[in-house]
C-alpha cells in the first residue's frame, strides 16, 4: 500500500483526503491518503518524514505551495511558470519531483462545463498566488485576450508581464475593465471574507460565464452578483476535484472519473 498525503495549515477542513479516497476506491489502486497539519515553519521537515517512511507523493496546500517549490529537485514547466506547487512526487531515484496541477484543474473543469475559452474574452480578478498559478494553462487554450485585474495595480500588471510571451495579457486595476468579457473568473481571496471588488455593471457579454475559483455551501459573493447580471454560474468546486485527478494520475498513471466525486463532493458541503 503506497502512501500519499496532503500538507497544509490549517488542514482540518481538506476535502482532499475524501477525494483521493474516493479516486483510489474507483481504480482499486492500493493507497492511503491522508491530511497532515505541518508547522508554519517546518514544512521541508515534514515532507523529508513522510518520504522516510515511505510516502510515495503528497499535495501541498495553504501556506506551503512557495516551500514546496524551493524544495524540489526538478520542477513541470508549469509549476515554474507558477513559481508553486501542489504535487510532489518521489522519483525512482528518490529526488523530489514537483508539479502544479491548479490551473489545468481549471481548464478542465471549464472544458467538462462546455465554456469555451478559445478565441474567447477572459477577465481575472486578482493577481496573487492563485491567479499566477492558472495563468500559464489559461493562456494555453489561446483566449482572444487576457485582463487581469487587481486592487493592487502594480501586481496585475506585473503579472502580466510576466506571461506577456505566452499570449496577449493585459494587467489593471478594477476600475480600468472595460466588458463585455466571454468568461470572468474570480481569484481574489475576497470572497473569504465576503468582500467584491467593485466592478462595472457591464462586464459580461450575451451567454458570458462567471467562475468563482472559491466554492461553498451557500454561492459567493461574486456568482450571486453576477447571476442576476445574466452570467451562466461555476464555482470553484470542479476546480478542486480535476486538479486531485491531476495529482492522481502523475502518481498513479490512472484517470479518475470525476463526474461522481463532484456530485459526492457537493453532497459533502451540506
Ligand atoms: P491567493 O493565494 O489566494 O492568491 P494572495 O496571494 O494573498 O492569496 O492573493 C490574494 C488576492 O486577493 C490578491 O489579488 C488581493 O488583492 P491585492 O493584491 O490588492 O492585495 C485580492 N484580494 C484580497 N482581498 C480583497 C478584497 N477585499 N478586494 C479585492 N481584492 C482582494
Amino acid at each position: 500500500t503506497d502512501r500519499y498525503c496532503v500538507f497544509g495549515n490549517p488542514i482540518k477542513h481538506s476535502k482532499s483526503p475524501l477525494i483521493h479516497g474516493e479516486f483510489a476506491r474507483q481504480t482499486q489502486q492500493p493507497m492511503t491518503y491522508t491530511a497532515v497539519l505541518a508547522p508554519e515553519d517546518g514544512f521541508t521537515d515534514a515532507w523529508r518524514a513522510f518520504v522516510a517512511g515511505g510516502g510515495r507523493g503528497a499535495n501541498v496546500t495553504v501556506p506551503f505551495k512557495g516551500d514546496a517549490f524551493a524544495l524540489c529537485d526538478t520542477l513541470s514547466y508549469r509549476a515554474k511558470r507558477a513559481q508553486a506547487v501542489n504535487t510532489l512526487i518521489v522519483g525512482g531515484n528518490g529526488r523530489t519531483y514537483g508539479d502544479t496541477t491548479d490551473g489545468i484543474g481549471l481548464v478542465r473543469d471549464l472544458a467538462y462545463h462546455r465554456v469555451p475559452l478559445a478565441g474567447k474574452r477572459v477577465l481575472v480578478l486578482g493577481a496573487g498566488g492563485a491567479v499566477r498559478g492558472i495563468l500559464e494553462p489559461l493562456l494555453a487554450e489561446k483566449p482572444s485576450e487576457v485582463v487581469v485585474a487587481n486592487r493592487t495595480v502594480a501586481k496585475a500588471e506585473q503579472l502580466a508581464e510576466a506571461f506577456v510571451d505566452l499570449g496577449r495579457i493585459y494587467g489593471g486595476g478594477f476600475a480600468s475593465v472595460k466588458g463585455p468579457f466571454d468568461v470572468v473568473i474570480n481569484g481574489t481571496s475576497a470572497s473569504l471574507s465576503g468582500e467584491l471588488p467593485p466592478l462595472p455593471e457591464t462586464l459580461f457579454g450575451e451567454g458570458a460565464w462567471a467562475y468563482d475559483m472559491m466554492y461553498g455551501a451557500e454561492p459567493t459573493v461574486f456568482l450571486q452578483w453576477a447571476g442576476p447580471r445574466g452570467a451562466k454560474l461555476l464555482d470553484g468546486l470542479g476546480m478542486l476535484v480535476e486538479q486531485a485527478a491531476e495529482s492522481f494520475f502523475a502518481w498513479r498513471n490512472v484517470r479518475p472519473e470525476t463526474a461522481s466525486v463532484r456530485t459526492l463532493l457537493r453532497q459533502s458541503l451540506n
